[in-house]
């Protein structure tokens, strides 16, 4: 599959009735596209400060982080300044995205689904930084991969949650049951609302072809992210009962060496550091 949403032009009906993705998300997510020293802080505190709920979170954590007594931190700004703009950035899109996604969380299967993008974003934040990759990139990268999956299960959470139960052998036969039911599989899904929603052109690949074998070359986020999905997976994070054979050892050897030493033999530091950041976003 090397299509992406613009080949269909008009929005497919699968797509139709999805709730509308706010707007504050598509700013911030192009915003912080930027690296960090070339974000605008005045727009992203302008756009953080609108929202009420993003802002009380944030002081929250600040205050938490500086170990204060609670209240300490009373602005956008110091939050900023205590947790540093990579946090803020993580935390603002994360938040975000799941007061989106809202009740259907309480579905089982979106839940798996949504701690599947979770440990995916933090494995790739981890891995990118002994990747010569922008880890605040791989974070957005692997949170906004599988986004068709969420927009389905958003749209139609009884049947998407029955294919997903069904008992398929792999990930390929998954995606040809998507095709079958919805006529496009979450990857064509997901480009097709990443460029409506204007999303970097470098994302709205990675959406498009993250299940596609990864092409030779420099490392790059895609391969990272094809990777870091596999990962979550063999992490148990996965979005589907699948029986899996062990794919550690071949993911670890498309790494870059200085990052191979991060997935030891069993993944149990990894694993146990990607479960504690997933557990604070559930
Ligand atoms: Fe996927
Ligand atoms: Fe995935």
């Amino acid at each position: 599959m090397t299509t992406t949403g613009s080949d269909w032009g008009v929005r497919p009906w699968v797509l139709e009735n999805l709730p509308q993705f706010p707007w504050v998300l598509t700013r911030l997510i192009a915003l912080f596209a930027a690296p960090v020293e070339e974000v605008d802080l005045r727009v992203a505190r302008e756009l953080i400060r609108r929202d009420p709920a993003l802002v009380s979170e944030l002081l929250r954590r600040a205050n938490a982080a500086a170990h204060a007594p609670i209240g300490r931190v009373q602005s956008v700004d110091h939050a900023l300044h205590v947790l540093g703009l990579h946090t803020v950035r993580r935390i603002v899109l994360t938040i975000r995205l799941r007061d989106y996604l809202g009740s259907a969380l309480n579905h089982d299967v979106l839940k798996r689904c949504w701690q599947h993008c979770l440990a995916c974003a933090f494995s790739a934040e981890q891995i990118a930084q002994y990747a010569r990759l922008r880890p605040d990139q791989a974070y957005t990268a692997g949170l906004l991969h599988d986004l068709g999956r969420l927009a389905l299960l958003v749209n139609f959470p009884k049947s998407y949650a029955d294919l997903l139960g069904l008992a398929a052998s792999s990930r390929q036969e998954l995606i040809a049951a998507e095709r079958a039911l919805f006529e496009l599989d979450h990857c064509e899904l997901g480009s097709c609302l990443a460029i409506e929603w204007q999303f970097p052109d470098e994302l709205i690949r990675i959406i498009a072809q993250h299940h596609q074998p990864a092409q030779n070359g420099t490392f790059s986020l895609q391969h990272l992210i094809t990777l870091t999905c596999r990962l979550a997976d063999q992490m148990g994070f996965g979005v589907a009962p699948i029986s899996l054979p062990d794919e550690v050892e071949e993911i670890r050897d498309q790494l870059p060496a200085p990052a191979c030493w991060l997935l030891e033999p069993g993944l149990e530091s990894f694993r146990a550091r990607v479960l504690e950041q997933v557990t604070e976003f559930v």
